[in-house]
């Protein structure tokens, strides 16, 4: 593909600022790979963002938060606006991960108000979708996807940079993944509708894979078509690891 692939790392609700040394090795190590050919990405907590923010400017490392409110400040005791990711340095911002549809009920509606306010501010969201275990035994993975793309991608990405994230549920943290052609038909599936949707422009939108990505699988997946990249949980944690998958792209 002609489209530069993004190797997004989602820490999660992991990391000290002791952490920040293995992020720091990952940016000597990256200092050392000749042709890179991906851009790279950590979304850490927030409370780390900052100072990674400050370290990833030398190391050509960018830097993203996990999630932010639609609004752009107020009354939120708890949350985190887009604005305030964007002055801690952030690029992206993700959104409609699985773990907050989940955890905090969100809803594609919601996901979207967040993908806009993340547009608004200046942030590129990570926007992810993914069907559950059941979902997928049920026959119903592409409609349940095709759902959540209409209803979490704001009408916005038609004139500004997104980046959809594919991960299945049932592949996150669990070692399992998805067939390769499993992942490219759902691949083709989604870069059909963003092209439906936004014309010519849906040809350039980045389609991550997320799930189980790591050293050993990542040549494979990363080389499929229609898989503009990954997004890599427990394997971003490890300098070695991420820098492996990195490497693959
Ligand atoms: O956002 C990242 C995904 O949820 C994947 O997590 O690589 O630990 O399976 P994982």
């Amino acid at each position: 593909s002609e489209i530069t692939p993004l190797i997004a790392g989602n820490w999660k609700m992991n990391g000290l600022s002791a952490q920040l040394a293995e992020f720091q090795l990952l940016g000597e190590k990256l200092a050392t790979l000749k042709d890179r050919r991906a851009m790279v990405a950590i979304c850490p907590p927030a409370t780390l963002l900052a100072a990674m923010s400050e370290k990833g400017a030398v190391n050509g490392i960018a830097t993203g938060g996990q999630d932010c409110h639609a609004s752009p400040s107020g009354a939120h005791t708890g949350d985190i606006s887009a604005l305030m990711l964007k002055d801690a340095g952030a690029q992206f911002a993700i959104v409609g991960h699985s773990e907050r549809r989940a955890d905090h009920g969100e809803t594609d509606a919601q996901v979207r108000e967040k993908a806009q306010a993340a547009i608004a501010a200046g942030l590129t969201p990570i926007i992810c979708v993914g069907e559950t275990r059941a979902e997928r035994e049920a026959g119903q993975a592409d409609s349940v996807v095709a759902t959540q793309l209409a209803g979490s991608v704001p009408d916005a990405a038609a004139a500004n940079e997104v980046v959809i994230a594919y991960e299945p549920v049932w592949a996150i943290g669990t070692g399992l993944t998805p067939t390769n052609a499993d992942i490219a038909q759902m691949h083709d599936g989604i870069r059909k509708l963003l092209v439906e949707r936004f014309g010519g422009r849906g040809e350039t939108i980045r389609i991550l894979y997320g799930g189980s990505l790591k050293p050993a699988n990542a040549k494979e997946i990363l080389a499929v078509e229609n898989v503009n990249g990954g997004l890599v949980g427990g394997a971003s944690l490890l300098a070695n690891d991420f820098f492996a998958i990195i490497s693959a792209a």
